[in-house]
């Protein structure tokens, strides 16, 4: 298992339509270990493969509480098959786009359909934090943030911060 490097608006990466996944093998078990171990030490509680570098429809999720046990869940090639007409509203952030947090709108449950890591169909209802969290990371695999649904003045704003940031950290690095 291996942390991985979490990539970081405006990285053009983060912008790709993720490939569905042909078959669940050894290859996407252990790209599936690195992404809990990278989420884990970030921390959060959802993980898309594209965060780090891995164009391929499969995200981690863990929303149990410190003082809780783990609850890892792994969702392969999903899909939502319904979402409620009830919104919610709740303050999101990402991995990508650290220290950055907005209210952001979603359909307040929903319900989606993915393959485990046999490889088997599931279907799970979502509701509250959950169902965000799924929205959020199911929109990481078609190249979309949750910035993309702010205003472009405040979109403009902090992609043009990280992009400044970004600059400056090449520099240090040279
Ligand atoms: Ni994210």
């Amino acid at each position: 298992m291996a942390v991985r490097e979490i990539l970081i608006l405006p990285d053009k990466r983060l912008r790709l339509v993720s490939e569905p996944i042909k078959r669940v093998d050894a290859g996407i078990r252990k790209l599936v270990e690195d992404l809990f171990e990278t989420m884990y030490a970030a921390p959060g509680i959802g993980l898309a493969a594209i965060q780090v570098g891995i164009a391929k429809r499969i995200f981690t999720a863990d929303l149990s509480k410190k003082e809780e046990d783990r609850q890892p869940q792994v969702f392969i090639n999903p899909e939502i098959t319904w979402a409620s007409e009830e919104k919610s509203v709740r303050e999101e952030g990402c991995l990508s786009i650290p220290d950055y947090y907005e209210d952001i709108e979603r359909s307040a449950a929903m319900k989606v359909k993915y393959l485990d890591l046999d490889g088997k169909t599931q279907e799970t209802e979502a509701k509250d934090l959950f169902a965000a969290c799924i929205q959020h990371e199911i929109d990481h695999l078609n190249g979309v943030l949750f910035i993309d649904y702010l205003s472009k003045l405040k979109r403009d704003r902090i992609t043009k911060k990280f992009t400044k940031a970004a600059k400056t950290a090449k520099k240090v690095e040279a």
